[in-house]
Order: C-alpha cells, then structure tokens, then sequence
C-alpha cells in the first residue's frame, strides 16, 4: 500500500514545490517508488523539473476533466504519468485553475483525486500531492485522497491566521471526508540561524502547536541553492547533494521512513 502525502500551506512561497520536489528525490535515494501529483494550477512541479507546463497536455487537468464525465481507468492515468529521473510526477499547468468551477458541480466532487489516484496506488510507495496555497475544492481533493499532510512554515515570515484556518480545515476533513487523515507534522523552511527572527518563529511554532503536532528537530536552512534549482530544472538532491537544503530534506525524509516502520 501506498502512503499519499500532501504538502500543504495556505500561504504561498512557504516552500511547499521545494520540499515536495526534494522530499520526493530523498524517497527515490532510498529506493522507494515515488509519484509526485501537482495540484496547483502554477503548474510549478513541471517547471521546477525543466518542462514549461502550459506546453504540456496529459496533466491532471485532462484527468479530473475525464474523472467528472466518465470516471478514469489506470492506462488512462498511466499515460499522464512523466518519468522524470528516479521519481514519476503528473504534471498540472493554468487549466486547472478552471477546474474549480466543474469540479463544483460534479458528483462526488470531493473524491476525484482519491478516485484517480486509488487507479495507480499500487504502484507506488509514496504518493506526494503538492498542493495550491488556497482553500479549494482542489484542496479538498488532496486531503480527501491523503493519508497524511505534511506542513512547511516559513520563518521569513509567519501567518498564524492561515495555520489556524488551515488546522480548522483539516480536522473539518477529518470528521466529514477522511477519517483516516493524519497529520504527520509542522517542518520549518528558510531557516536563518543568525537571525532572531527564525530562531523567533522556530520558538513560537513550537510554544504553540508543539503540543498537538510534531514539529520535526530539522529545518530547512535558507540558501540561495534553493532557488537556483528552477533554473537547472532538476531537484537539489540530484544537482547539489552536499548542500545543507539536500541533507535537512534527506533527513526529515529519514524520518518519515522511521516513523514507518
Ligand atoms: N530553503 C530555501 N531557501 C531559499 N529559498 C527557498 C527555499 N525554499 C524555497 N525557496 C524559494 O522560495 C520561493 C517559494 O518556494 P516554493 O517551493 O515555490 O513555495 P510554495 O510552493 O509554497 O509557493 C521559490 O522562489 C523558491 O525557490
Ligand atoms: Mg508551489
């Protein structure tokens, strides 16, 4: 069985694409079978990974498209699937940004994500759904078709709203759609360790969720790497693995594993 996890954040440029990308590469390193889906209508897995997403057809527009009229079958979602390296993404580009508006008015509405994806499951061990910074059915698909969520908080700048608002969205997930949702837990993203500011934040995120919610020891330091790996278009496992960036997400991906078994 597989584990789908969904990297969510109702802020965007927390870091969600980033990890997503490099959480995947991390699990590839470790042997596993990895699939990333991009939910986001940024289409920013697909560019992340040197392709321009609105070039792209066979995404996961034309799948929840389908999903809605007919329903999909495997070789339907196999065909959307790209190898990209060692991990499998399906891509997504601006026509998903559409897609809200159908969605709405399709039967089982929240459950097309879970629906494809349950048609390719067993071909993997990890599902990573990078997700959009919204509250959209599209998000409620990803969360409908989770096991688990994982939360990146930047410590650039932190939104205690969106984390509350996003908290009371999970658990209203979890009593309406998907019991079996967990979260596995809060990790900070462009950490500064000289500046009061992170270390602020990293204090506060753990004074007020720390009770309920794991906040994973690693963070994931700020470097300027990160943001170089858009232009080389492959993930900072692949291109840097030394960095500090590729050894936080290999450990936190440790970590998941650990917590596996
Ligand atoms: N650890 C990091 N250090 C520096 N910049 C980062 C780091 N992680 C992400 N970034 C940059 O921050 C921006 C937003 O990251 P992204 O993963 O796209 O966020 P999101 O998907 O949450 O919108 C991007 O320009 C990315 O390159
Ligand atoms: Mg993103």
């Amino acid at each position: 069985m597989s584990e789908v996890i969904s990297l969510i954040n109702l802020k965007g440029g927390v870091g969600k694409t980033v990890s997503s990308i490099n959480i995947a590469y991390s699990f590839a390193e470790f042997n596993k079978k990895v699939l990333i889906v991009d939910a986001d209508s940024q289409g920013n897995i697909a560019t992340s990974l040197g392709m321009i997403a609105d070039e792209l057809d066979n995404t996961l527009c034309d799948l929840i498209d389908e999903a809605i009229a007919d329903g999909v079958t495997e070789q339907r979602v196999v065909e959307c699937i790209r190898q990209v390296g060692k991990v499998d993404i399906i891509p997504a580009n601006s026509v998903l940004a559409e897609m809200d508006y159908k969605v709405m008015n399709a039967y089982r509405r929240e459950y097309l994500l879970k629906d494809i994806i349950s048609t390719i499951e067993h071909l993997y061990d990890y599902i990573i759904i990078d997700c959009p910074p919204s509250l959209s059915l599209i998000v409620t698909n990803a969360l409908t078709a989770s096991n688990y969520v994982l939360i990146p908080v930047e410590t650039q700048y932190l939104s205690f709203e969106s984390l509350r608002v996003m908290l009371d969205t999970i658990s209203m997930i979890q009593k309406k759609l998907n019991r079996e949702l967990q979260i596995k837990g809060i990790f900070l993203t462009k950490y500064q360790s000289r500046t009061k500011l992170s270390q602020g934040i990293r204090e506060k995120v753990y004074e007020i969720y720390g009770k309920d919610i794991k906040v994973f020891e690693e963070y994931i330091p700020y470097s300027i790497k990160a943001a170089e790996q858009t232009l080389y278009g492959k993930s900072l496992i692949e291109l840097a693995p030394d960095n500090p960036v590729s050894v936080a997400y290999m450990n936190i991906t440790k970590e998941l594993l650990a917590d596996e078994e």
